[in-house]
């Protein structure tokens, strides 16, 4: 493959033809230089509302806003080559109605040169998810645990623990995909009702905390990395950035109380204007 042809973005067909193929790699990003590292080893990055949460220090995804997703969208846009970048809909961002959802969706793609939206539900909002995708916007949609619906849960609270539940969960797929959903993220519930739904569903299924049954995974990469002090049961830790961050912290506070950094190598090499050179 020449180099040419492995910077070649990837597009909305590549992440379709993926069902029942090879497992997509996705992870999130929020940043340039992020981005760019996770860039050559997946197919997809998400700018989740995530972002909120870890990077913000935000209790919930509710209180993220579209400037903040169009910031972090650009970010990693910057950094990205070759990756599909999806950005999230925010809390707030399209439930209203079809032109709220366009409006608003149309300026994440504007400003971001994003190549997709990702809309937090099936059914209840397949009507903007079916406008947005006839107006040329393509919508991965999200169902089972969907934090943006914490208040209504109570908390973070896998689902389908009850026949309704599961159901309600399998009914939004099927809405979302029907309504013409490129991809759909599959969060936190059962490995039956996962393998169940990516057998009912069309396109591609992305599974985070809902087994490997789906066409595809996504973690949080703060997560995967050991950053965040907290992880779900789902999440397998890859590293751990915590320990890294806070031995070089630890090493870096000691150096500088001992006058120990900068040492001769970390000072630029010059006098003042005039003065001999030693
Ligand atoms: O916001 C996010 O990061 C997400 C993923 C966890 C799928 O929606």
């Amino acid at each position: 493959m020449s180099a040419q042809s492995q910077e070649r973005r990837k597009t909305v067909r590549d992440i379709a033809k993926a069902k029942g193929g090879d497992p997509l790699v996705c992870l999130t990003a929020y940043d340039a230089p992020m981005a760019a590292l996770l860039d050559p080893h997946v197919d997809l990055l998400l700018v989740g509302d995530s972002v909120g949460m870890v990077v913000h220090g935000l209790p919930s995804t509710v209180g993220v806003t579209l400037d903040m997703m169009i910031l972090h969208g650009q970010a990693v846009m910057r950094g990205s080559k070759q990756a599909f970048v999806v950005v999230d809909m925010p809390f707030g961002s399209y439930e209203t109605n079809s032109d709220q959802a366009f409006l608003n969706a149309a300026r994440v793609m504007k400003e971001t040169g994003c190549h997709a939206v990702k809309i937090e539900s099936g059914s209840y909002a397949a009507q903007q998810i079916g406008h947005l995708v006839a107006r040329g916007i393509p919508v991965m949609g999200h169902v089972g645990l969907r934090p943006q619906a914490i208040n209504v849960d109570g908390g973070f609270r896998a689902k389908g623990r009850t026949e309704e539940e599961w159901s309600g969960v399998l009914e939004e797929a099927i809405a979302a995909d029907e309504a013409g959903a490129f991809a759909i993220v599959v969060e936190g519930v059962a490995p039956e009702l996962a393998e169940q739904i990516t057998k009912a569903v069309k396109c591609p299924t992305i599974g985070i905390g809902a087994s490997e049954a789906c066409d595809g995974q996504i973690l949080v990469t703060d997560d995967l990395l050991g950053v965040s002090d907290w992880v779900p049961r789902f999440v397998r830790k890859y590293a751990n950035l915590r320990g890294v961050v806070s031995e070089a912290a630890q090493a870096y506070a000691k150096d500088v109380r001992a006058r120990a950094f900068p040492g001769a190598e970390e000072k630029y090499k010059l006098t003042k204007p005039g003065a001999k050179r030693s």
